[in-house]
């Protein structure tokens, strides 16, 4: 078991590593810089695709932190969550939820009161800020009762597994997303009017990137899959 202060310590780590990636993607955004790779530039166009196939679009994705002006109608994020509808679920539960701030009012409320700092300046002008849940003790459960030691870990990783496929969706749609993890739980339910029983996850901002295409490093292969 970890102790409050052990865990305070932690979330205070984590909540550090995440204003020095936002601040070190925005120092390279002032300056210009795209990761430095010339690739990255000729291949820039490419990621303005629509309809891509899988290989096209993994790379295409990526965090976007500076957005332009745009908007976003309703049947619009409709089909985005449509395509996430395809994700594989527990039992095909499909527990995960989706509350879209779309309205200035709302997003504006969402930006002031609900999101850190750097969140909110990284999602700045986003079309649609959108609340990612689930509904507890259905997925990983029967009749009311977990059916291992996961419990709503499921739903958790359900939750996961739509919110990659909205992410991928919105990208294939044209539109650029930021998840965001960092976010003031009462404050979203709040605002966007979510049951207190659902479980909140991320922030997913949905816009039209102003920055240039850059790829995060990735670990090498290697390192993440072992074979027998
Ligand atoms: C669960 C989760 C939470 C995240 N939270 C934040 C966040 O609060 N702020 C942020 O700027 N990025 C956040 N990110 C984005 C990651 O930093 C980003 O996905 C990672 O650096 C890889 O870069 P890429 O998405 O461009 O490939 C989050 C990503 C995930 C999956």
């Amino acid at each position: 078991m970890k102790t409050t202060q052990e865990t305070t310590t932690r979330l205070a780590a984590s909540r550090r590593q995440f204003a020095k990636v936002a601040s070190a993607a925005a120092l390279l955004l002032a300056a210009g810089c795209s990761g430095g790779e010339d690739e990255q530039d000729k291949t820039a166009k490419k990621k303005e695709k629509t309809g891509m196939d899988f290989d096209e679009l993994k790379e295409a994705r990526r965090s976007v932190r500076q957005y332009a002006k745009s908007e976003i109608s309703k049947e619009e994020l409709e089909k985005i969550v449509t395509d996430a509808l395809n994700a594989p679920s527990w039992k095909n539960t499909e527990t995960t939820r989706y509350y879209a701030a779309a309205t200035a009012a709302a997003k504006e409320r969402m930006w002031k009161e609900a999101l850190p700092g750097f969140n909110a300046a990284s999602s700045a002008n986003a079309a649609a800020l959108v609340a990612v849940t689930y509904v507890p003790c259905e997925s990983g459960f029967n009749d009311g009762k977990a059916v291992d030691d996961l419990g709503n870990t499921w739903g958790a990783y359900d939750c996961g597994l739509a919110s990659s496929y909205f992410i991928l969706a919105a990208k294939n749609r044209g539109w650029d997303t930021l998840i965001m993890g960092m976010r003031d739980v009462a404050k979203v339910k709040e605002i966007l009017g979510i049951p207190k029983s659902e479980i909140l996850m991320s922030v997913i901002a949905v816009g039209k990137s102003a920055q240039k295409y850059m790829k995060r490093p990735r670990k090498p292969v290697a390192e993440v899959l072992k074979v027998k």
